[in-house]
């Protein structure tokens, strides 16, 4: 049973969140924690038709990011793999900056020191001088930074394609089985 920790911060793509937990949902051998910021509940509200609840109830446990004594706090606390999706420019800077004043801030922290896989959907537009930097910081650690970008060659009809296209490429980054249709040239 693998133990994936998914972190919902308040940058566009609740979307995106919501339909890697249902993906996640569908496997067997996975058990998905689920810590959402103030701000994801109202980017959840903004984008998408989902209530916070039923965003909650796709996940096997889910903390309040207040609880910063629960698990994921401790690197004691087996987590094998991190996703934040979204992740927003404010939540990239708590992490870089080692300011772990939350619980997803926190998670993250101990996923860094325990030297575990953390992956950053990290969303903004445009990226200021400072957003690049926590990137870029990050990036050199080994937080693997998967900005949800649109490639035009695919031909997707629709942002819905787009995103569930996305979220398979995320399932394959986190190593669980996908649907993702490999490149065979032009
Ligand atoms: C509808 C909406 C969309 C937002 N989109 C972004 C975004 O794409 N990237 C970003 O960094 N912040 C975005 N923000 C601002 C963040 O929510 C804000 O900086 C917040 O403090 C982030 O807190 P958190 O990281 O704890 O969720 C958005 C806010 C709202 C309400």
């Amino acid at each position: 049973m693998k133990r994936i920790l998914v972190g919902i911060s308040g940058a566009s793509g609740a979307p995106i969140a919501i339909r890697l937990l249902q993906r996640l949902k569908e496997s067997y051998d996975v058990e998905t924690h689920l810590i959402m910021s103030d701000s994801a509940c109202l980017t959840i509200e903004q984008e998408t038709e989902y209530s916070v609840q039923q965003v909650k109830s796709l996940a096997d446990i889910v903390y309040d990011i207040r609880e910063i004594g629960a698990g994921p706090a401790s690197g004691s606390f087996q987590i094998d793999e991190m996703i934040i999706v979204p992740c927003s420019m404010k939540t990239a800077a708590g992490i870089a900056g080692g300011y772990s004043d939350n619980l997803l801030l926190r998670a993250a922290d101990v996923m860094l020191k325990e030297g575990r896989p953390l992956f950053l959907v990290a969303r903004e537009s445009p990226l200021s001088p400072i957003h690049l930097r926590n990137l870029q910081e990050l990036g050199m650690i080994g937080v693997r930074i998967i900005p949800p970008m649109v490639s035009y060659y695919q031909g997707y009809k629709t942002i819905e394609e787009w995103t569930n296209n996305f979220v398979e490429r995320l399932l394959e980054k986190l190593e669980i089985q996908n649907n993702v249709k490999a490149w065979d040239g032009m």
